[in-house]
């Protein structure tokens, strides 16, 4: 079965079973500040694991975008990927642990035809947190799974979440497929990565809220998270030892052996590298990232960048980004239309990046490789200096991930620290704020970002009515400490439209008016003159935020309770944040 029909197939198996499709929402979350990427499907879910009420009900199923980017150097073999799609079914406090294994086992065995005696669970084992999951193990017995192939492992491998610091998180029961090999010894078992057994899927029973203080406390209701990753899936399924040999990476394939001249590129770690970098770099331009410095913005560009040098390395001389782009999205335009809608964008910035890049990189791999000479053969600290490595930074463009790899190829160490100090004496918004994000957790739903989060509301609405109706959102962020809104508004917002927006604001502030959600479907909510980003953004049904008669808007919450609870707004900034965007960063004293 290939990845097309797998997703058709899912989503018809759930839909049957009463659940609503929803969309797959950005790589970029919105209005979560602790992460940068998407990583799973459940996080734009987050506020709904905890109790909110999804306007398309309590069954909901999808196929998400996600990127990871933890084991992004591990790229090049054949098992890590950034960028991948997540199969996802939840239950929003509607049913539980039974059924959900029921339909896994279901949907594995009568629709995917996979035999039970291929199939290996494992159930989490209990510890002072939490019991073991004997539910979950009952319920594979009564599926008929025998006791040997239902191994019960601890919090390392049988409990996912919360993916921060706090949040939703539970046990969860794990699903593996034998592969027809030997095993690699008599130790050989579901927790070996010799690959004889491929975990495909995973049923989070999100049960519990860990608080900062490091408490598992039940949540409010008990749901069900899942996630079965399609690329995974689809190479077992077509009998593969990768997902680099599917389909879903053919064309990207054929297309660098016809640039390179390399034969089965797939075979080689170069090759890899390559197709599955330029895939979740235009996957991630589909969703507006433009290649950059900080965060999000920088991630794409380590991604491109490396793709180019390693495209390098296997004979590539001419440009090729903007083919390979091509490539994915004909392959996944017509499932993920923001691709297709994005083409300029993509292929403008992807032909930019390049450019850029290659101007340098054979400049700078000459002073690299000058540099590595210049150390005496027989030196007994083989490090590269933070300085240098900055200095490669900030003259070719390499990223400091790059020059490690390259250092690191050449049995070098770079001094990373050396490098930060040197970038934060140039820089004051240092790569590490950008890691440190990955570090955090789930949106951050505190009093303060909550508060800010409609804050933004008011000042959206505000800047409509002093600027006109011409104002759309194009972004927005938010941390504890700031909110930070991107606008359409073709010049410079004045500081006198400043101060207008302010005091409107701090006016509503004082009025201390209620803040009320309501579903609807998106047609009334489009007709009674709710702002948002329609498109095919929103599912059937959706939530409409109203601040008094002052603003309302389509959100997924969660905002304060009152206009008053939020203190004084104070605009901070005012810039340009690209062509036609204007950018307010604004705090609540
Ligand atoms: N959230 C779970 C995972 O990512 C399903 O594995």
């Amino acid at each position: 079965m290939n990845a097309r029909k797998l997703r058709k197939t899912y989503i018809d198996f759930f839909k049957a079973r009463g659940h609503a499709e929803i969309k797959s929402a950005p790589l970029v979350p919105e209005n979560d500040p602790t992460v940068l990427f998407t990583t799973a499907g459940m996080h734009p879910l987050v506020p709904f694991l905890l109790g909110e009420k999804h306007p398309a009900g309590t069954r909901l199923v999808n196929v998400q975008k996600c990127l990871r980017t933890g084991d992004i150097e591990e790229v090049g073999d054949t098992t890590h990927l950034t960028f991948f799609e997540m199969l996802g079914n939840w239950s929003l406090g509607d049913y539980f642990k039974e059924e959900a294994i029921r339909y896994s086992y279901e949907f594995l065995t009568d629709v995917l035809g996979l035999t039970q005696d291929r199939l290996w669970v494992s159930c989490f084992a209990g510890d002072a947190d939490a019991p073991r999951d004997e539910e979950a193990a009952q319920a594979w017995r009564d599926l008929g799974i025998p006791e040997d192939r239902i191994v019960f492992l601890g919090k390392k491998d049988n409990w996912w979440g919360p993916a921060g610091e706090t949040g939703p998180c539970g046990p969860d029961t794990e699903m593996f497929v034998e592969l027809e090999q030997p095993p690699c010894g008599a130790e050989c078992g579901i927790t070996c990565n010799c690959g004889k057994f491929v975990e495909i899927w995973n049923d989070v029973f999100m049960q519990y809220n860990k608080t900062a203080e490091g408490r598992y406390e039940p949540l409010k209701q008990k749901n069900v998270d899942t996630g079965m990753g399609v690329e995974r899936v689809a190479a077992v399924l077509q009998g593969k030892k990768s997902a680099y040999e599917t389909e879903l990476f053919a064309p990207l394939f054929r297309t660098i052996t016809e640039i390179s001249g390399q034969q089965n590129p797939e075979a080689t770690r170069s090759g890899r590298i390559v197709a599955e970098h330029m895939r979740a770099a235009t996957f991630l331009m589909g969703d507006g990232v433009r290649p950059g410095n900080v965060d999000q913005a920088y991630i794409l560009r380590r991604l491109i960048r490396r793709a180019i040098r390693e495209a390098r390395m296997l004979g590539v001389r001419g440009s090729f980004a903007v083919r390979l782009a091509d490539c994915v999205i004909r392959e996944y335009g017509d499932v993920y239309c923001e691709l297709k809608q994005n083409e300029g964008f993509i292929r403008e910035e992807m032909s930019r990046e390049e450019g850029q890049f290659s101007a340098t990189l054979e400049r700078g791999t000459r002073e690299f490789n000058k540099l590595i000479e210049s150390f005496p053969p027989h030196v007994d600290r083989k490090v590269v200096s933070g300085r240098k490595a900055f200095y490669l930074y900030e003259t070719f463009g390499f990223p400091l991930e790059l020059t490690v790899e390259m250092a690191r190829e050449r049995g070098f160490d770079v001094d990373t620290k050396g490098f930060d100090a040197a970038f934060r004496k140039h820089q004051e918004k240092s790569r590490k704020g950008a890691e440190q994000k990955f570090k955090g957790g789930l949106a951050d739903q505190s009093e303060r970002t909550t508060a800010l989060h409609t804050a933004t509301h008011l000042l959206h609405a505000a800047l409509r009515r002093v600027l006109g109706d011409h104002v759309k959102q194009a972004g927005s962020n938010i941390t504890a400490k700031r909110l930070r809104f991107d606008f359409t508004h073709p010049q410079k917002v004045t500081p006198e439209e400043l101060k207008r927006v302010e005091s409107i604001v701090n006016d509503v502030i004082n009025d201390d008016l209620p803040i009320d959600s309501e579903e609807m479907t998106l047609k009334d909510a489009q007709d009674s003159g709710a702002i948002g980003l329609f498109g095919d953004r929103y599912g059937e049904r959706v939530k409409v935020y109203s601040i008094g008669n002052f603003s309302m808007e389509v959100c997924g919450g969660p905002h304060a309770k009152r206009t008053g609870d939020l203190g004084k707004f104070r605009i901070r900034k005012e810039e340009s944040s690209s062509r036609g965007v204007r950018r307010i960063k604004a705090v609540l004293e």
